[in-house]
C-alpha cells in the first residue's frame, strides 16, 4: 500500500480506517419484503438494526449469531452487502422496463439491487465468464427471486451486440486491495504484475461496455481507481492511472465513447488526480469511494 502515500492526504487516518473492522449490513430485497417488516422479523430474533442515514433499504445489523444464518436470509429477504458496495447501482439508476447489462456479474449483489431498482420489470442480462462463480450468481437471482434477470457465461471482453443497452455496469475484475479492510492479506499491497494484467483487462471491458450503448448515447461513468495500473515511477513510489499511461481506450480506432461525470447531491469524493494525463475522453471520469467520514 505504500505506493499510495503521495496521493492519500492523511496517510494515518488511512492506515487506522483500513485497521478498523467492517460493520455488518443487509440490503432488503423489496421485491420480497418491506424494510420495515425485515426490520421486525430481525429485531424478533435478537438482531440490533440501524438504517443507512443515506439508504433507508439498507441496515447495519449487530447480534450474536451470524446474519447468513436465519430462515429470513434463506427466504432472500435481504442480501448481506458492504455499505460502499452500494454505490456503483444507486450510481447507475436503473428504471423499470429498461434493458441493463451487468458484465461482470457474480456472485450477483449487485445484479440483484439492479433488480430490485427494475422492479423486476424489463430485462437484466447478468454475465459471468466463470462456471464456478456463476453458480454462486444463479443461486442468489433465484434466492432472492429475480425474474428479469438472464444469465449468460462470456468474456465480458467478447460479449456480443453493439448499442442494444439503456445502461451496463462494469464490475470489473481487480486487485482486492479496497477490500483491504475484510481482508487483511491484501493490507501489504497486490503484486504489481497482478494489478497491470487486470488494468489491462478493465480497459478491454470498459471499450466494450460503452460500445454496448446507443451510439448517440456512449457516455458512460467511469470509476478510476489509481490502483490498478498504479505503478512505480523513478522509485518515486508516486502512482499513475492505467488509462493515462495507456492512451485511448479503444486502440481499432472506433468512435471514442463520451464518459461524463456523475451528479449526485452526495459526497462521492474527488477525481484524485484531477484528469491530469488521462486522455481526453477519459478527463470527466471520476473516483468514487467513501471517505472516513461517511456515516453508516
Ligand atoms: C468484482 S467481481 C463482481 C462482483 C459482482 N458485480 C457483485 O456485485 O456481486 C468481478 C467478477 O468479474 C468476473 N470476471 C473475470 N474475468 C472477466 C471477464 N473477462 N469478463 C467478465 N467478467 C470477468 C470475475 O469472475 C468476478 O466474478
Amino acid at each position: 500500500m505504500e505506493r499510495y502515500r503521495d496521493i492519500i492526504p492523511d496517510w494515518k487516518a488511512f492506515w487506522q480506517a483500513i485497521h478498523t473492522p467492517l460493520p455488518t449490513v443487509i440490503r432488503t430485497n423489496t421485491l420480497r419484503i418491506s424494510p420495515e417488516a425485515l426490520r421486525g422479523r430481525l429485531q424478533a430474533k435478537g438482531f440490533s438494526l440501524s438504517p443507512l442515514s443515506w439508504e433507508e433499504t439498507c441496515f447495519q445489523v449487530e447480534g450474536d449469531i451470524p446474519i447468513g444464518n436465519t430462515l429470513e436470509h434463506w427466504l432472500g429477504y435481504y442480501y448481506v452487502q458492504e455499505a460502499s458496495q452500494l454505490l456503483p447501482v444507486t450510481a447507475l439508476g436503473p428504471r423499470p422496463g429498461e434493458r441493463i447489462l451487468d458484465l461482470c456479474a457474480a456472485p450477483g449483489g449487485k445484479a440483484t439491487q439492479i433488480a430490485q431498482y427494475m422492479e423486476d420489470q424489463g430485462m437484466l442480462v447478468a454475465n459471468e465468464p466463470s462456471p464456478k462463480r456463476l453458480r454462486a450468481l444463479l443461486a442468489n437471482l433465484y434466492r432472492l427471486g429475480v425474474k428479469c434477470a438472464v444469465v449468460t457465461e462470456c468474456p465480458g471482453e467478447r460479449f456480443p451486440g453493439e448499442g442494444e443497452y439503456d445502461r451496463v455496469l462494469v464490475d470489473a475484475p481487480c486487485s482486492g486491495e479496497g477490500t483491504a479492510r475484510r481482508h487483511p492479506h491484501l493490507r501489504g499491497g497486490a503484486p504489481l504484475g497482478l494489478i497491470r494484467r487486470l488494468a489491462a483487462l478493465q480497459r478491454r471491458l470498459l471499450s466494450r461496455a460503452l460500445r454496448a450503448r446507443p451510439p448517440r448515447r456512449h457516455r458512460g461513468l467511469l470509476h478510476l481507481y489509481p490502483g490498478p495500473g498504479g505503478e512505480r515511477r523513478g522509485g518515486t513510489g508516486r502512482p499513475r492511472s492505467e488509462a493515462g499511461r495507456a492512451g485511448p481506450l479503444d486502440p481499432a480506432g472506433a468512435p471514442r465513447p463520451r464518459p461524463f461525470p456523475l451528479r449526485s447531491g452526495r459526497v462521492w469524493g474527488g477525481d484524485g488526480e484531477n484528469g491530469a494525463g488521462l486522455p481526453a475522453p477519459l478527463r470527466l471520469g471520476r473516483r468514487v469511494h467513501c471517505r472516513p467520514q461517511t456515516r453508516l
